[in-house]
């Protein structure tokens, strides 16, 4: 199991019984759709399948190193969330984007949102063979904008009214950041070891 400690978050393996809570982030608690890829109406794909798919990685049992997505907890153990990564073109290895969300409402706003994505970054430069990583958003997602801001990445790209999002179109951003920048920054960010990597323990909770 991989598990990353950060001072006010812990990045996680999906376990079987947070399956309970992606049913309620899927068909109840959804308003954090309206911020993640909103356009996304047609093509987000129904609850069910996504509950089939966590379903499939719980039941192959086969995590991929380093992993594609992990769980996003408080330091009280409170699931709220989880960070992934995405190829942005596959024909190119090594092409990621990250991503974030906390569909738990009450969990926003206080910071663990950058600490996360802080940890993911971190975790990502220091276990893959990669030069760059990306992240992106829309242009009315001002949290997910400081937060881009806050970790120092570079914005990149700014696709012009690129983004219908409920009757208005929004620009599409993208932010990048290359290892050596990574390397200095990491320093200032909430949570992350002083080494990179030592956060990180692959072996905890294995038996
Ligand atoms: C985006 C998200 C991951 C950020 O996590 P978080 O824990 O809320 O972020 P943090 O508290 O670390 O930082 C958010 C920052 O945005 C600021 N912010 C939030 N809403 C804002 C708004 N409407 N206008 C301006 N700033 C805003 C906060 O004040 C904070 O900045 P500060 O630390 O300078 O005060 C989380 O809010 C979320 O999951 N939202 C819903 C889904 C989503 O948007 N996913 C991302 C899709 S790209």
């Amino acid at each position: 199991l991989t598990v990353i400690r950060g001072d006010s978050t812990v990045l996680r393996d999906l376990r079987r019984e947070d399956l309970r809570r992606y049913r309620w982030w899927w068909e109840e608690e959804i308003e954090w759709q309206k911020w993640d890829a909103p356009w996304e109406t047609e093509t987000r794909g129904d609850a069910a399948e996504s509950l089939r798919k966590l379903q499939r990685v719980l039941d192959e049992g086969d995590l991929p190193a380093p992993r594609r997505r992990l769980e996003i907890e408080t330091g009280s153990g409170r699931h709220v969330g989880w960070v992934g990564r995405y190829w942005v073109d596959s024909a190119a290895a090594g092409w990621w984007e990250v991503g974030i969300n906390l569909p738990e409402r009450s969990a926003r706003g206080c910071g663990l949102g950058t600490e996360a994505l802080a940890l993911w970054v971190d975790y990502l430069f220091s276990e893959l063979d990669i030069v760059r990583l990306g992240m992106g958003t829309w242009s009315g997602n001002h949290a997910m904008r400081r937060v881009a801001d806050k970790l120092g990445f570079t914005a990149e790209a700014r696709f012009r009214r690129a983004r219908p999002v409920r009757g208005c179109l929004y620009d599409a951003l993208r932010w990048g950041m290359l290892r050596d920048q990574w390397r200095t920054l990491r320093a200032g960010w909430p949570g992350v070891s002083a080494t990179p990597g030592a956060g990180c323990d692959p072996t905890e909770g294995r038996t």
